[in-house]
């Protein structure tokens, strides 16, 4: 059985979705999980990008330990030397380097020839070199690149000591066939090509990227690159549970395994899908909620019967359990525990007497408490935000006849109170602009979405919003019974956010690369 390497790319294709604003603790704690799902490889940013980028891809590189962190980076020497600084701490560290190769890139984007493309990628390579021992190289658009060319950027490539040769198709244009046959020339006339591993990183512009991805497997890829939940630039990348899962329920005929601890891929779609706040599709494969749901009657007639006439995989197989013990305002700490134990949580006695009340909270909202509302409890303080603004009370005032209007009582660094009011075209709307006049902040309003994280009228909903001050984005994030709460919560949390942000880049200022 042939071992695929796995690439996750979440904190760094995945973060270029657009809205996608992770900080640094967010991405650490991503970072952690992957860790757990047991991905080979993680790649944690462009540090290149900004002084923020590359203290996130550092923490990243200090905070796991059996995963090798990879740091991307332009054919450039200042791209180069940011990684050097990122990757310091990691035990195993790799620098990924690109150039585009395709004829369209090289007009249009680099104006360069191809001796040029070829001579500037040498170049960093030979720079890389004496840093690092781990160097992937990709062709950026190598799927709509001349097969010549490819093989002789990937025999320079090997010359050069790259150990891993990536063939991207960057605009998700290729079909699985062709995708596939680029491997297999590759495979079959680039001298050496045994001594690397070739790597499949494919976009979903047209629904392909799985398709393509396992095709590469097929004709000899080594490595594949993907994101949990297929995040990712447009369309996204290819989903890494997606391949994991083809793999693991057609084994016998791809006949290739890979390291994932299968059982983790319920759990780190969620983490993703809440920190990043995009919500996966229902019907999204494997990690959607309707995934193992059966819902017309001769299905469930079937399943009753024998349940692998329908199901090909098993909610188990990916970590999906189903509820025995459903917890609600009656319920003690030691049930309360033992629940969290269940779900994979082994919090000390601190975490649980804080989850502990927050939970007897809600138990007096809701009658029954699901998993999945103490889930969003328990994940809503994995990663702690500064507080410079608490919000304390709201008012608001509504009539579909009548102006909406708001009022907000908000803490500022624990000791001055701010009280304002103001109207809106909608509750919503009066509640920011209501927090916008008590902490002075002049923010752009770029996204707003809202959830419900259980099932029923009183179920839990979740609102993620994305504010931009000066051309710094935010996210946040607010978890109620009641979506104005969980509103105002949201917004208040992104501006925290935004705060911590402008304070770190103000204090990195001067960082020299
Ligand atoms: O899609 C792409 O080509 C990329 C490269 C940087 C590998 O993401
Ligand atoms: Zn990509």
């Amino acid at each position: 059985m042939r071992k695929i390497y796995i690439f996750d790319t979440t904190l760094r294709d995945g973060e270029q979705s657009p809205g996608v604003n992770l900080n640094t603790r967010e991405k650490v704690e991503i970072a952690h999980q992957l860790e757990k799902l047991g991905v080979d490889r993680m790649e944690a940013g462009f540090p290149a990008a900004s002084p923020g980028d590359l203290a996130a891809v550092n923490a990243v590189a200090r905070a796991v330990k059996d995963v090798t962190v990879i740091g991307l980076s332009r054919s450039r020497e200042q791209d180069i030397d940011a990684v050097r600084q990122a990757l310091i701490g990691a035990q195993d560290p790799c620098i990924h380097i690109f150039l585009a190769t395709s004829p369209i890139h090289r007009k249009h984007k680099l104006r360069m020839d191809k001796e040029q493309v070829l001579e500037t990628a040498q170049s960093a390579l030979r720079y890389a070199r004496k840093y690092f021992s781990k160097i992937e190289f990709s062709l950026e658009d190598a799927g709509r690149t001349e097969y010549d060319f490819i093989a002789q950027m990937v025999g320079m490539a090997i010359k050069e000591g790259a150990s891993v040769v990536n063939i991207p198709d960057t605009v998700g244009y290729l079909n699985p066939s062709e995708y596939g046959a680029i491997f297999k020339f590759v495979k079959e006339n680039v001298p050496d090509v045994e001594k690397i591993q070739l790597s499949a990183h494919c976009h979903n512009d047209l629904g392909m990227a799985t398709a393509n991805t396992l095709a590469a497997i097929q004709n000899g890829a080594d490595q594949i690159e993907g994101t949990i939940n297929g995040i990712g630039e447009r369309a996204g990348n290819t989903a890494i549970e997606e391949i994991a899962m083809a793999l693991a329920t057609r084994q016998s005929f791809f006949n290739a395994t890979t390291s994932l601890q299968l059982s983790e891929i319920a759990r780190t779609s969620r983490l993703v899908s809440k920190l990043t706040g995009m919500v996966v599709p229902g019907n999204k494969a494997i990690v959607g909620a309707n995934a193992f749901a059966h819902e017309s009657g001769i299905h469930q007639d079937g399943m009753l019967k024998e349940k692998t006439t329908y199901e090909i995989m098993t909610p188990e197989s990916i970590g999906l359990k189903e509820s025995k013990l459903v917890l609600g305002k009656h319920s003690g700490r030691h049930a309360f525990r033992e629940k969290l134990i269940d779900l994979g949580y082994e919090l000390d006695d601190l975490q649980v007497n804080e989850a502990f009340a927050k939970f007897k909270d809600l138990a007096d909202k809701k009658k029954e408490v699901s998993d999945d509302d103490l889930l969003a409890l328990i994940e809503e303080k994995l990663v702690d935000t500064v507080e410079v603004f608490k919000l304390e009370t709201i008012y608001v005032t509504y009539g579909n006849t009548s102006v909406p209007t708001a009022k907000v009582r908000i803490v500022k660094e624990a000791n001055e109170v701010l009280v304002e009011e103001a109207e809106g075209n909608g509750s919503v709307d009066a509640i920011y602009n209501a927090i916008d006049k008590a902490t002075l902040e002049e923010v752009t309003l770029d996204d707003y979405s809202i959830k419900s994280v259980s099932h029923g009228k009183d179920a839990l909903g979740e609102v993620h919003v994305v504010l931009t001050q000066n051309g710094v984005s935010a996210q946040g994030r607010g978890l109620s019974t009641d979506i104005l709460e969980a509103s105002a919560r949201a917004y208040v949390d992104a501006l925290n956010r935004l705060i911590e942000k402008r304070v770190t880049f103000s204090n990195r200022e001067n960082v020299k690369l």
